[in-house]
């Protein structure tokens, strides 16, 4: 795995090879956690790839627990993606009359919500605890599911490390770029005509991939590119940008969960963006001050430049407050939601002018584009 070059498809692209070494180190008896929550709104790839291919998913996880000396298996789903439970019992129940597995596997039906995918959030659950991150360290590597060195790893990586096991490093790396090798599962979704998951070499252009899609239904005035911890890019630049971490990296972008939205012209960015940043607040575990109440007011302040009148000071207590939240909640979820308001501030300049000159929004009364959980 460490030669593949595979790195987490769940947000981060952290190396998996260095992952599976340092909970091996960390053994014996150690336990893996598939985590198919997929909390991420916008997301699909996930539940996709479980419901189409369960056994690649269980292939990917046991492998995983053979390497790192693991004596269990769970699989997280989210309590809502009923299908997918369905058919991982049934791939469940198939592989043992087969006999197949010489290590337990279970299925956990996690607690929905954003932060509750969080690896130790679902760490604390298994736990049975309430699905809040906790501080860290100790990290799942070292102490996680009762008490044992744990390996977190997303479904979409351990399908990547089944295949990788059976037809080897140099076949993954014939895909995507040096750095950033094998092929991604991205969901898109906004103005193409095919909406849906796609899976694509890392490093192809936004335009292949929305070509990909059945191509635009509208004109594209911008892209929110890697979930709603990702980043909002001008459409001119994005059509071309390649989609790996590198690549985006250049534009202020990432990858993370693979999420491409290409957000119609005749909608507002910022509309958009306030009523995501309002949801994220509402999802935050409640325990670090500065992400309880640094994403309150980083919401508000979000929704006033969503609306009319002047909001200068809106504007610029946004870009303080973001900086102010990086770093400072046990978890990424602070973090995540600065990079989607700075990223608005950049990309969307000109309807935040637009706000303020003309008293009004443009796109009152147009229908929202990302979606949100009530
Ligand atoms: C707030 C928050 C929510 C997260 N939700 C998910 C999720 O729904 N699914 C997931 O696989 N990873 C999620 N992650 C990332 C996990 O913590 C962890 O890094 C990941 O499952 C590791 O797998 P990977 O290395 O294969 O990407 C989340 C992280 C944060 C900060
Ligand atoms: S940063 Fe926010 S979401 Fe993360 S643990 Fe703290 S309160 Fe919870």
């Amino acid at each position: 795995m460490e030669r593949s070059g595979l790195a987490g498809r769940g947000g981060a692209r952290f190396p998996t090879g260095r992952k599976l070494r340092a909970v091996a180190e960390n053994g014996p008896r150690t336990v893996v956690v598939a985590n198919g929550t997929e909390g991420e709104p916008a997301s699909a790839k996930d539940k996709l790839l479980m419901a189409a291919c369960p056994h690649l998913v269980l292939d990917g996880a046991l492998l995983a627990a053979e390497a790192v000396g693991a004596g269990e298996v769970v699989v997280c789903v989210d309590a809502q993606a009923r299908a997918v439970l369905a058919i991982l019992d049934q791939a469940l129940a198939e592989r043992a009359s087969a006999g197949l597995d010489r290590l337990p596997v279970s299925v956990a039906v996690s607690p929905s919500g954003y932060v509750a995918g969080e690896e130790s959030a679902l760490i604390h659950w298994l736990n049975r605890g309430p699905a809040i991150p906790t501080a860290v360290p100790p990290r799942p590597f070292q102490r996680g599911v009762r008490g044992r060195p744990t390996l977190v790893q997303n479904v979409e990586t351990l399908a990547h490390l089944a295949l990788i096991a059976r037809f080897g490093d140099e076949w993954f790396r014939a895909l995507g770029t040096v750095a950033e090798p094998g092929s991604t599962l991205l969901t898109v979704s906004g103005a193409v005509r095919y909406p849906g998951v796609v899976e694509a070499t890392v490093g192809t252009s936004i335009g292949d991939v929305v070509a990909t899609a059945g191509g635009p239904t509208a004109e594209v005035g911008a892209f929110l590119v890697g979930g709603y911890f990702g980043a909002w890019l001008p459409a001119a630049p994005a059509w071309t940008a390649p989609l790996s971490q590198a690549g985006l990296t250049r534009l202020g972008g990432f990858l993370g969960t693979g999420v491409v939205v290409a957000l119609p012209a005749d909608a507002c960015g910022l509309v958009e963006t306030a009523r995501v940043v309002r949801y994220l607040a509402g999802e935050s575990a409640g325990q670090c001050g500065p992400c309880v109440h640094g994403l309150a007011s980083i919401a508000g302040a979000t929704a006033e430049l969503a609306g009319a009148g002047r909001h200068r000071r809106a504007e610029e207590d946004l870009a303080r407050w973001t900086a102010q939240v990086r770093g400072r909640g046990a978890c990424h979820h602070p973090d995540g939601v600065a990079n989607l308001v700075d990223s608005a501030l950049r990309v969307f300049s000109g309807e935040i002018e637009v706000h303020a000159r003309t008293g009004r929004c443009p796109a009152t009364g147009r229908p929202p584009v990302l979606p949100v959980p009530r």
